[in-house]
């Protein structure tokens, strides 16, 4: 697919943020653990959600899926998943709970953005503490559960969020066995997944602290649960609207996810009140500005490419150091084809500021597809984007929301093949 995008336009309006992307998809993997039926609302209507819950379908898991709700209830549940999941990386979240449920796990090697090397050594090692050995073969991976008969520590060598969300999943039906992982994750949507699974009778405390501890339980019990509010979604937008300059309100988030990037956006002057489940941004004077990303409370890599297009447009020389992951720096050509003024040094770029103009961009990633977007929208001139479908991987109704917020657009049908 081939976007174009007009340029020139001033990113202006009101929007409502769905769920987030990267609560929902655990969400949904730990409905394998389910024993009685479950609503969950606020569902992001993206292709990943599609995917996962293909995926949950085919585990056995009947689901309904209608206006951003979803009614899941538990049938005749299989651990094997072959057709499904190669196209997303949560999809090793499902790997632990089939397998504690199943005793035999067997999955297609995750997916995702190829933003580095992605490995799952820290996931295959708590599995091992967990009592479950894991077979790589091909691109396959099995899982087999044996027994745990005493309680179990697991330190992660890193704080890896689906690490830390995946062995948290796994242990709650490990009844009458202790957990304790060391070195957790911390971000909100660990957080969300926790209150989720407590919701149904989990008994897991620590959530949003470097040390979760879960006591296993027989079974889970019936829940009505809504998915909190997409912080990259909201970044992505509230950045996009201070590189060109515009007010934007955006609906249906709260600051208490937020406070990270936009006490880092007041930090170089950016304008930018909350109220309870809604943020205003204003015009801005900014400063340039220096960044590192890293863990939760830590400002966000998902969130790094579209700072890299907002350090073109302030007045003086920004830096940015990606610590999370090896290969996030992939917009920084795109940009370059825009006119952007970027020098790389293995894992930190140094911005000046540029003047963008139109250019024809290719996608490649999800967050870099979002930046090369809102670049296209507030450069000199008409941009097009190949390969722009990867978008719909993780923003909702984003046709809708791109009007709503003046940036011109059509989709050009003719996908010619990347030079
Ligand atoms: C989650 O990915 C998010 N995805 C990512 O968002 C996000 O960038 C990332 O966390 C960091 O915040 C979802 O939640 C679905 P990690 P995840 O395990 O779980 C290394 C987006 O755009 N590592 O915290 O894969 C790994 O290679 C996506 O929405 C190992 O080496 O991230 C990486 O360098 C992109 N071995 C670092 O840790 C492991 O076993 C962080 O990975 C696991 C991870």
């Amino acid at each position: 697919m081939i976007a174009r995008i007009r340029g020139n336009s001033k990113i202006e309006g009101e929007i409502t943020v769905g769920g987030a992307k990267n609560s929902a998809l655990p969400v949904l993997a730990s409905l394998v653990l389910i024993s009685e039926e479950i609503k969950i609302e606020k569902i992001p209507d993206i292709a990943d959600v599609s995917e996962m819950i293909s995926m949950i379908r085919s585990a056995g898991v009947a689901v309904n899926f209608e206006k951003n709700t979803v009614l899941a209830r538990p049938s005749n549940l299989k651990g094997e998943i072959r057709e499904f999941g190669s196209s997303i990386r949560a999809s090793i979240l499902l790997l632990g709970p089939l397998a504690v449920r199943t005793g035999h796990a067997e999955l297609r090697y995750p997916g995702g953005c190829s933003i580095g090397k992605r490995s799952i050594d820290i996931h295959i090692e708590g599995l091992k503490k967990l009592g479950i050995s894991v077979n790589e073969k091909n691109d396959m991976i099995e899982a087999i559960f044996d027994k745990v008969l005493k309680d179990v520590r697991i330190d992660l060598r890193f704080p890896s969020v689906g690490a830390t969300e995946h062995l948290m999943m796994t242990s709650v039906l490990l009844n009458g066995i202790h957990t304790e992982i060391r070195n957790c994750a911390k971000e909100p949507e660990i957080v969300d997944l926790g209150k989720f699974l407590n919701s149904m009778g989990a008994k897991i405390s620590g959530v949003g602290t470097d040390r979760i501890s879960i006591d296993g339980v027989k079974k889970l019990n019936a829940s009505v649960h809504s998915i909190i509010g997409d912080r990259i979604e909201t970044g992505t937008y509230i950045i996009g609207a201070l590189s060109s300059g515009g007010m934007l309100k955006i609906n249906g988030i709260s600051n208490n996810v937020m406070h990270n990037v936009t006490n880092e956006l007041k930090k170089i002057g950016a304008k930018i009140t909350a109220s309870e489940n809604a943020l205003i941004v204003y015009p801005s004077n900014l400063r340039p500005f220096k960044l590192s990303t890293g863990p939760y409370p830590q400002f966000p890599t998902d969130l790094q490419p579209q700072m890299t297009l907002l350090a073109c447009h302030v007045n003086g020389h920004s830096e940015i150091t990606e610590t999370v992951f090896e290969n996030r720096f992939r917009h920084v050509d795109e940009l370059k084809k825009m006119g952007a003024d970027i020098s790389v040094d293995k894992n930190k770029i140094e911005v000046m500021p540029s003047k963008l103009h139109g250019a024809k961009l290719v996608g490649n990633d999800l967050r870099e597809t979002a930046t090369i977007l809102f670049a296209a929208a507030t450069a000199d001139g008409p941009s097009e984007i190949e390969k722009f479908e990867i978008i719909f991987r993780g923003y909702e109704n984003i046709y809708k929301k791109l009007k709503d917020i003046g940036i011109d657009f059509e989709i050009l049908k003719i996908d010619r093949e990347v030079s």
